[in-house]
């Protein structure tokens, strides 16, 4: 049975990129019986620099998981900073990665590229990373497409670790979903918290329905035959939320012309709110229960570090620090 995980960082409010991306596929694996989730707390503190601000990004992201589907009795689902000898490995496989790998990451070059001054958590970003799979022996990685070459660069530094002191580590792989891998912003480029372009999972209905209205199309008449209707930025958000015939339908009548953008956007809207409604009833219910969601992270810590614990031992040994 492959051992799954893969971690989200509280760094914003989750939108529809991040559950098509990165929770749905995962919801989907937790059947496997081996799944391992969690939130990706001390990668926000590059990103956040406010304490009560990340606590409230990492409760409203454990609430978004549980009423997404996220089982605790078939996934581990914990806390990055419950199990903190996550940090200890990075310090262990940091002590092998060339500063060349890390200075060709794309979110370091990205971040220095737009002027952001680099600190040392964001240069190490991809190691912390790479420690976050390898503490738990992870198999499958399920991630978007712009995770890509972090998975790489873990698989270099599990190579290199287990070159260096012998085999330890377990080398993952991977898992990008083609179908959805770039999910498209309200303006046609990826949505992104940092485009400024998403779709929420879960907020206020009128604020919702006026982003999907004001998305921007170009100026054909609705009688106009569209013969590149499956590129249409509404079209592919409905394909994600509609069931397969109705978009197909909606496709169809726009390539044919007489489907007007305004018609299309508020299918849009709608199919997008009730995909979401059972969640939304579910969440507002965990909510009122903030106990339980804190127990279920805890407990998750405690499940999560007994595997942590055999792979930090394993770890010691091989590099002599035992
Ligand atoms: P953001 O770009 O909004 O900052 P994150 O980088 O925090 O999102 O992404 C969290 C997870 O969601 C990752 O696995 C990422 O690959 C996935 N993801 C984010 N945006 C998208 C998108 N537009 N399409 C598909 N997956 C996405
Ligand atoms: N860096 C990932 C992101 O921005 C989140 C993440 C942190 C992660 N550690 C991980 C994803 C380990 C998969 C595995 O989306």
């Amino acid at each position: 049975m492959p051992r799954v995980l893969t971690g989200i960082t509280p760094s914003g409010t989750l939108h529809i990129g991040n559950y098509f991306g990165a929770m749905r596929p995962a919801i989907e694996l937790q059947a496997g019986g081996d799944a391992y989730y969690f939130i990706a707390d001390y990668h926000s503190m590059t990103a956040i620099t406010d304490a009560a601000e990340r606590r409230g990004f990492t409760q409203g992201i454990a609430l978004d998981w549980l009423a997404c589907g996220l089982d605790p009795a078939k996934a581990v689902f914990w806390r990055q900073s419950d199990v903190p000898e996550v940090c200890e490995l990075t310090w262990l496989i940091g002590s092998l990665t060339p500063m060349g790998l890390l200075e060709r990451a794309h979110s370091y070059k990205d971040k220095t590229a737009k002027g952001i001054s680099p600190n040392f958590g964001l240069f190490a970003y991809p190691v912390l990373m790479a420690a976050d799979i390898l503490l738990y022996d992870t198999n499958v990685v399920p991630v978007g497409k712009d995770q890509k070459q972090h998975l790489e660069m873990t698989r270099d530094i599990a190579i290199k670790f287990n070159l260096t002191y012998g085999e330890t580590l377990v080398v993952p792989e991977e898992q990008i979903r083609e179908d959805v891998a770039v999910v498209p912003g309200l303006d046609g480029q990826k949505m992104s918290k940092s485009y400024g372009n998403t779709i929420e999972i879960f907020g206020d209905e009128k604020a919702l329905r006026k982003k999907i209205m004001g998305i921007v199309m170009d100026s054909r008449t609705p009688a106009e035959p569209k013969p590149d209707a499956e590129k249409n930025l509404a079209i592919q958000l409905l394909r994600l939320v509609a069931p397969a015939d109705v978009a197909a339908d909606y496709e169809n009548r726009l390539r044919a012309g007489g489907l007007g953008y305004g018609d299309l956007k508020k299918a849009l809207f709608e199919h997008y709110w009730n995909y979401f409604a059972p969640y939304r009833v579910k969440r507002a219910e965990l909510a009122a229960n903030p106990d339980y969601v804190e127990q279920v992270l805890r407990d998750g810590a405690v499940r999560a570090r007994v595997v942590a614990d055999k792979v930090m031992a394993r770890a010691r040994q091989a590099c002599g620090l035992r």
